[in-house]
């Protein structure tokens, strides 16, 4: 029996369900060693606990970097504490002031005009990589669209986009994963680069501003926000395009293959969507901190204490979900799942990243409707405290 999370094993990003079920049956409430941080598993104290943020703080909930070394530290120098202001890590009213000014660029207008950009990518790409006949879905259909669709929408040129790709994923390591001393001052040295890379696009954009979100947020600089809110603000949403959807598209292919319902018809993308991400989210969890001692079914969390909010366990809630592990391609509440987290700091991209599956997962099927799985590889996840992505998916077709 497991007793423990165990962000080093194979199963706690590919099959973590039997013992997830056992906590929310048995200790709703799990103080994890492991961790280091309490756990709430069930789908209505999750909710609960996203939607309190005067007892579940976010402010410096995301920032991993208790693990830099004094060296790695002393090189940062200022930048040490990076995403300190970013809009995931504060509370009201910093946050209310950060999510109105970054909402400007995510009305439903502006998304849906990158529908269409977002197909072409995608038939581009195929138009390309079609006479192949095969692939790894990861690494050459997966990403490719979502990273130049983020890069545009920032503002990236596209001569630029495969040198942010890189610094994008060194900084992500360095500040997200405990990494050994020596990596850590070379991915401290990647990411003051691309650091600077950034200010000089928003010096660029400040001088002669275009339509693009780096240019909409300089132009907030001095009123709304501060130049560091800005870098933060690029840098990171330059992550959760590059990062997230990808890997939430790679989880869902993987599992329509496996469940045999490719290609969807396009009635049911919308759902099938929704069900993948309920059943095989790309996000696992949000951490907070608890600001006062909370009592939730006869636990104290002590206040301080780092909690770990489990959507991934909520979105296999069996008293929300009936038979759980089943996927239900026209499951009527699917899109109750919380991987875009709840609340007051709800994915602000979470239209876009919705809008990208659909979009994809319709030009695949129509493009390739006769995708398999290649035979004889296995299958894993990367390594994660709290996101699920497959670091390769070898396709044929
Ligand atoms: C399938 C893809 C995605 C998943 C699973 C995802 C997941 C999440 C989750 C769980 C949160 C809440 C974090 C918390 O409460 O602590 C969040 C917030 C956020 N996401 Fe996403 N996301 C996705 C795509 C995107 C995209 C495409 C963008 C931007 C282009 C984006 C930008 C953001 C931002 C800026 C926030 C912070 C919002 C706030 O704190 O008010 N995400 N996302």
């Amino acid at each position: 029996m497991i007793e423990d999370f165990d962000v080093a094993s194979d199963w706690h990003v590919a099959s973590p369900y039997a013992f997830l079920a056992r906590l929310r049956h048995e200790r709703p409430v799990f103080a994890s060693e492991h961790l280091g941080a309490y756990v709430l598993t069930r789908h209505a104290d999750v909710r609960a606990a996203y939607g309190d943020p005067r007892r579940f703080s976010s402010k410096g909930s995301l920032t991993i970097s208790r693990s830099l070394t004094r060296e790695t530290r002393d090189k940062l120098g200022e930048h040490g504490s990076f995403l300190s202001s970013f809009v995931a890590n504060v509370d009201p009213p910093d946050h209310t002031r950060l999510r109105r000014s970054v909402s400007r660029a995510f009305t439903p207008r502006a998304v849906s005009a990158m529908e269409e950009t977002f197909r072409r990518l995608n038939e581009d790409l195929l138009d390309r990589i079609g006479p192949q006949g095969r692939a790894d879905f990861v690494t050459e259909i997966g990403h490719e669209p979502s990273i130049k669709l983020t890069a545009r929408f920032i503002g990236v040129p596209e001569e630029d986009e495969a040198f942010v790709q890189a610094h994008v994923k060194d900084w992500f390591q360095l500040f997200l994963s405990p990494q050994p001393p020596e990596r850590q001052l070379e991915l401290a040295d990647s990411f003051l680069t691309y650091l600077a890379y950034v200010d000089r696009l928003v010096a660029a954009r400040a001088e002669r501003p275009r339509d693009d979100f780096t240019s909409l947020m300089t132009s907030l600089i001095g009123t709304e926000l501060t130049h560091r809110e800005v870098v933060e603000l690029i840098s990171t949403i330059l992550l959760g395009g590059n990062d997230t959807v990808p890997n939430q598209l790679g989880n869902t292919v993987l599992r329509l293959l496996r469940e045999k319902a490719w290609p969807v018809e396009p009635a049911l993308l919308q759902n099938a969507a929704e069900e993948c991400m309920r059943i095989d989210g790309a996000s696992l969890g949000s951490f907070r901190y608890a600001t006062t001692d909370v009592m939730l079914h006869g636990v104290t969390i002590p206040a301080g204490s780092l909690v770990l909010l489990s959507t991934d366990s909520a979105a296999h809630d069996e008293t929300v979900f009936p038979e759980p592990e089943r996927f239900v391609i026209d499951r009527p509440n699917a899109d109750a799942h919380m991987v875009f987290g709840y609340g007051i700091h709800f994915c602000v991209g979470a239209a876009l990243g919705r809008l990208q599956l659909r979009t994809a997962l319709e030009v695949l099927g129509r493009r390739l409707p006769g995708l398999r799985l290649a035979p004889g590889q296995e299958i894993a996840y990367r390594r994660s405290i709290v996101g699920r992505g497959l670091p390769s998916l070898l396709v044929e077709w």
